[in-house]
């Protein structure tokens, strides 16, 4: 039999597909690099804005969530944000620091998907567009792909067609059909980074569509001090996403609406102004439509003067953590990633192979790994790809 032409076939031409397939090629292996959409990196595309959100100076493995936390760390260690910060460079991508270590492109997006095609380019890599992935087939030694007009052969097979936040930009659930058909475990998918929604008595909080503060988000033990926005569906903004990785069907998530009220704030503004409202005085730091709405629902809206020490102090206590009941998320629809995924249980953490399926690789959105909203993921998708390029 002849050899296979190609040392490994890689599903996926997205963050981490692009990346495995450029470092791989760079080493000199033949790689075909197959996708189903008509141009790689759809999401890279579109991401931060149109300007990518592509690293974070602060990653780390406690931002990500996975059933294994330390499965990351090995991956993450060994391709960091400054090795993709100084590729970035290398291309002349200009760039700055948004906000918390986010870094964005001055420019377009597509600068990062063009740096990564000429990095493949480099490394000989065969791109297969518009190929949807027909029948897969493993005979102990090789890898055989059945692609629209032939059928490829490779000894490895990477998994990167990532998770399935988005469809209408050609996400699916490819990966975890793939990998339990090898018998690998999927931790149950869920989207992550996603708006949550309001109904029954707290729709009212939908009237406020538009209205945004800087809050503290609570979910279990996970807090993020950012914006959150009232939206007409329920809760969003940078807080409500972070937060909404953690939170379980069913659960609250807590608000604190005035992070940097000292103990006893209200009853000082008693003293102080004992003529002004609760709402003027939450007015002082939130928009004025909010202070409408937090003043009214807890039935406090007369003077301060006119109010007991203890009501406001039970007010002070609940505008600091304000639970709300969200009845679910915007879904898969509006998720910019999805949790879950591949189980870590059965991978290698330096090489991304499967402890029992030799030659099979799985990286990015697809694994069980979920970042921080912040460029985290794309960390992710660029550290698993190079570390599982290393084995290819
Ligand atoms: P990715 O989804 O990038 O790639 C998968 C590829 O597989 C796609 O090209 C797809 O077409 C292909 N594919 C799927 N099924 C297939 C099949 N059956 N056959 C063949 N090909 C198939 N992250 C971040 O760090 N910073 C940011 O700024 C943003 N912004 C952002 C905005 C929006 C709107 C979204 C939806 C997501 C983000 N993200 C982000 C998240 C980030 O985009 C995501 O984590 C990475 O793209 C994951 O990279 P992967 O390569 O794993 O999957």
């Amino acid at each position: 039999m002849s050899p296979a032409p190609y040392d490994a076939i890689i599903l996926g031409a997205g963050a981490a597909g692009l990346m495995c397939a450029a470092v791989a090629g760079q080493r000199g292996r033949r790689v075909l690099l197959v996708d189903h959409a008509d141009e790689p990196g759809r999401k890279i595309v579109i991401s931060g804005g149109g300007r990518c959100n592509f690293t974070n100076i602060h990653t780390a493995p406690d931002r990500y969530l996975s059933a294994n936390p330390h499965f990351a760390k090995s991956a993450l260690g060994r391709y960091t944000a400054a090795d993709f910060i100084a590729l970035v460079e290398r291309h002349g991508i200009a760039w700055h620091e948004k906000t918390l270590g986010q870094l964005f492109c001055d420019g377009s997006a597509r600068q990062i998907v063009a740096m990564l095609r000429g990095e493949c380019e480099i490394g000989r890599v065969e791109l297969a567009l518009s190929s949807p992935v027909g029948e897969i087939g493993h005979d102990g030694g090789a890898y055989t792909v059945a692609l629209p007009r032939r059928t490829v052969t490779a000894p490895r097979l990477v998994i990167a067609t990532g998770g399935p936040s988005i469809p209408k930009l050609g996400a699916t659930g490819f990966a975890y059909d793939l990998a339990r058909r090898f018998g690998l475990k999927v931790v149950e998918p869920r989207p992550a980074l996603v708006p949550l929604t309001l109904g029954g008595d707290e729709a009212l909080f939908r009237t406020l569509s538009g209205v945004a503060a800087e809050v503290v988000a609570k979910a279990g033990k996970a807090h993020f001090r950012e914006a959150a926005l009232f939206t007409h569906r329920g809760l969003s903004g940078p807080a409500i996403l972070q937060v909404s990785s953690y939170w379980r069907a069913r659960e609250p998530i807590g608000i604190d609406f005035i992070p940097d009220a000292a103990p006893g704030w209200l009853i000082e503004a008693k003293r102080h102004h004992p003529r002004t409202t609760l709402r003027r005085t939450l007015a002082g730091t939130l928009p004025d439509r909010l202070a409408e709405a937090l003043a009214e629902r807890l039935a406090l809206t007369g003077e301060l003067a006119n109010t007991p020490d203890r009501r406001l102090d039970d007010a002070a206590r609940q505008l600091s953590a304000w639970r709300f009941t969200p009845n679910g998320s915007e879904g898969f629809a509006k998720a910019e990633v999805t949790a879950g995924g591949i189980s870590t249980a059965d991978l290698s953490s330096q090489t991304l192979e499967a402890r029992r399926v030799p030659g099979l690789h799985a990286i990015g959105e697809a694994v069980d790994v979920t970042g921080w909203l912040g460029g985290y993921n794309f960390q992710w998708a660029w550290a698993s790809g190079w570390a599982a390029a290393q084995a290819l």
